[in-house]
């Protein structure tokens, strides 16, 4: 039996649409797998209810089967499903690595990442390795057709999870088909931003990057309260706010000192608009791992 635990994760960070993401600390999902003669499923925690147990359906069944690997696979759910928080991708990123491991395929962290993004793609229709990527190899993490980066940042971060739900694919036809030439512009300029503050661990630099004006607002429309919990997290304190993922979690950038006094206000902000949230104070943090 391999047991391995892959966190949350959180991507796009505003700036880096399908390209930039981040581990985080927590919350995390842990995966068990044992050797079987065909691929079975069990799942439990956060969402279990809405999650298919069916292998031809659910995110790690596509893992087992481009690994060759058929086991009884246990899913412990700490991400709750819909969230923004990189939940399908924490599922097929600790399958791939533990089902390597199982079946000793040899492969590399760098090379189970697409394994895990076409699990992924079962439940969200587009193989994206934004997600899979940190989850795997943790850090933040720059994906892209022609490979990826890593930098190993310590950015605080708060990300606050309301009690709504957005699919990614409904929160993927939101996406506005082509940009302004002055928005392309600002975008580049906040990714190349976000990126230096990665690297400098710079949570002024990573919060100004993390501004963009092209795919969130459009998204923000799909998140009540949005703008209040945006506006609630920057008087706290925080250096940077966006959507994480698809939403509806909201995530934001801060100095430690100020994440507890944002994570409060990112709730009450929620609260008032009569919506309830869950708040994971939280930091940028290692991939998956075995337990
Ligand atoms: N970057 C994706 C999105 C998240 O925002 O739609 C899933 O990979």
């Amino acid at each position: 039996m391999v047991t391995v635990r892959a966190p949350a994760t959180s991507a796009n960070l505003g700036s880096g649409f399908d390209v930039f993401g981040v581990a985080l600390d927590r919350p995390a999902d842990v995966v068990r797998v044992r050797q079987a003669s065909e691929t079975t499923i069990d799942v439990t925690g956060a969402g279990s209810q809405f999650i298919p147990e069916d292998p031809a359906d659910n995110t790690v069944g596509a893992v087992a089967e481009a690994l060759d690997a058929p086991a009884h696979i246990e899913i412990d759910k700490g991400v709750r499903p819909a969230s923004g928080l990189g939940s399908s991708a924490a599922s097929a990123a600790a399958a791939a690595v533990a089902l390597n491991e199982l079946y000793d395929r040899g492969l590399t962290r760098k090379e189970l990442v697409p394994i895990a993004a076409e699990g992924e793609a079962v439940v969200s229709g587009d193989a994206h390795d934004d997600n899979v990527a940190p989850a795997i190899l943790g850090g933040f993490t720059i994906a892209t057709p022609d490979g990826i980066a890593k930098v190993d940042a310590d950015i605080s971060l708060v990300t606050c999870l309301p009690d709504i739900v957005v699919s990614t694919r409904d929160a993927r036809e939101v996406v506005p088909d082509g940009a302004r030439v002055a928005d392309m512009v600002e975008t580049v300029g906040n990714a190349a931003t976000l990126t230096t503050g990665m690297h400098r661990s710079d949570p002024e630099l990573v919060g100004r990057g993390m501004e963009d004006s092209v795919v969130t607002p459009a998204r923000a429309e799909l998140i009540d309260g949005y703008a209040e919990v945006r506006q609630a997290a920057f008087d706290a304190g925080a250096t940077g706010v966006t959507i994480s993922g698809a939403g509806p979690s909201v995530i934001a950038a801060c100095y430690e000192t100020d994440r507890r006094v944002i994570a409060s206000a990112m709730v009450d902000a929620f609260d008032e608009r009569g919506v309830e949230a869950r708040v994971y104070q939280t930091e940028i943090g290692e991939g998956a791992t075995f337990h």
